[in-house]
């Protein structure tokens, strides 16, 4: 028989690593939740339409890279490849357009996509997101942006770089689709012969491209960005105006499409040069219509999320400090009533605040001063019988005999604990 393993494109977070991602939650809580904004969480199963309505039934994730499956009574269920549908469903489902606007969320979580998995690219991966409902004006636009810069900051991750542009409204896109569909036709000839076969489906596609006759075709193709409607174009300045102001570099990128469809306006994107192929560490933007597509009032709102691996895997290693331990619990003995009565000194003792371990695999009275020592423990009360204890400082090495209802009035006494 083989040896079973995690499936292709998932991974295990080892205790090493989870409490690199305690670190990561830490700093997001903190930087988030001084800028008002509040934990959300949503089920890791959606109906399959709120993906299909909202991220958009012709983007790459609804094609190709949702685990959808049905829920044994004929509806069909998807585990969330994202979290912003999810959250606005929530919004509307809680009646949240009552609370005072915006209402400020953020969620740590993890989401499925059936992709092709590589370094950085997972099948279950977790983000860090933010999302503001309710707040149409560009100072939300900066302040997300501002936020996510803060995080990957204090995340250290390094090389990154901010690129930043504007979809305008679903119509203005639409017009422009048609003319650069059009410009594309007149230039055919001149495109790769994979460009040519996306043009009805998906020309923005030809800008992404690296042969060097679609690269000259598209160096004069129009922009969206030249195209936008006079309060779109308004509304970018301004968000440029906010960044500029708060120091936060970026560059201007008019060919930065993104993989779902609910965007308006901003739209912007953390890369890494310390992640290979997979860069975008986080990215987000503007969706002014999503809220009302699934059924709930017009509602502007703006938000962004990062990848967590991504975010590890470019930030610095933080020194971990292992948790302390006050007190470990050894047995002299092998009698029942040593063990019971070592029992309940490390229940008491962990009542009392403190961290206490107990010995648990029947160790030599020499291996269990050792494992004391390994997991860094402060004191260790070596229990004997029910009434008796010898009490050891690590540091020191000084030691105390005592009866066991003395064990932990003293070190709590001898410790720093407060
Ligand atoms: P997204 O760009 O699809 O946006 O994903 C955000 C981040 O999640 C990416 O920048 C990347 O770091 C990470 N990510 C995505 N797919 C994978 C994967 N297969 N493996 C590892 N990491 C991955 C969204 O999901 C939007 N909901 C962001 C948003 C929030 N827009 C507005 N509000």
């Amino acid at each position: 028989m083989t040896s079973l393993q995690a499936p292709k494109g998932t991974f295990d977070i080892l205790p090493p690593d989870a409490e690199r991602r305690q670190g990561l939650e830490t700093a997001a809580r903190k930087i988030l939740g001084a800028a008002g904004y509040r934990r959300i969480e949503t089920p890791a199963f959606e109906a399959t339409e709120l993906f299909a309505r909202g991220v958009g039934e012709a983007t790459d994730i609804v094609q190709k890279e949702m685990y959808t499956f049905d829920d044994g009574g004929g509806r069909s269920l998807t585990l969330r490849p994202e979290g912003t549908a999810p959250v606005c469903r929530a919004y509307v489902e809680h009646g949240m357009h009552k609370l005072p606007q915006p209402v400020k969320f953020w969620y740590l979580s993890s989401f499925f996509r059936a992709e092709q998995p590589q370094k950085g690219r997972y099948r279950q991966f977790w983000q860090v997101g933010a999302e503001t409902i309710g707040a149409a004006g560009p100072e939300t636009d900066a302040e997300m942006i501002v936020l996510l810069a803060e995080l990957l900051e204090a995340m250290l991750v390094k090389g990154t770089r901010l690129r930043l542009s504007s979809l305008g409204s679903p119509e203005t896109r639409q017009q422009y689709r048609e003319r650069l569909t059009a410009y594309l036709r007149e230039h055919e000839s001149r495109l790769s012969s994979e460009v040519r076969d996306r043009i009805g489906l998906n020309p923005l596609r030809a800008f992404d491209a690296t042969d060097p006759g679609t690269r000259e075709v598209m160096a004069a193709a129009p922009r969206l960005l030249d195209a936008l409607e006079a309060d779109d174009a308004e509304h970018f300045a301004a968000v440029r105006e906010l960044l500029d102001a708060s120091d936060v570099r970026y560059e201007i990128d008019p060919t930065l499409v993104r993989g779902l469809d609910y965007y308006t306006r901003t739209v912007f994107e953390f890369t890494s040069d310390a992640l290979g192929a997979q860069s975008g560490v986080g990215g987000g933007g503007r969706y002014d219509r999503l809220i009302e597509q699934l059924g709930g009032q017009p509602t502007p709102a703006s938000g962004w999320a990062a990848g967590v691996e991504r975010i590890l895997m470019s930030g610095t290693e933080p020194p971990i400090a292992p948790d302390p331990v006050d007190l470990f619990i050894a047995l002299s003995d092998r009698d029942a009533g040593t063990a019971a009565a070592a029992f309940v000194v490390a229940r008491e003792a962990r009542r009392a605040g403190m961290a206490a371990q107990l010995e648990l695999t029947g160790r030599s009275l020499k291996g269990q001063l050792k494992q004391a020592d390994r997991i860094g423990a402060r004191y260790v009360a070596i229990v004997e019988g029910d009434s008796r204890a010898t009490l050891k400082e690590m540091s020191s090495g000084e030691q105390q005999e005592l009866s066991l209802s003395a064990v932990i009035p003293t070190v709590l006494r001898g410790s720093r604990l407060t």
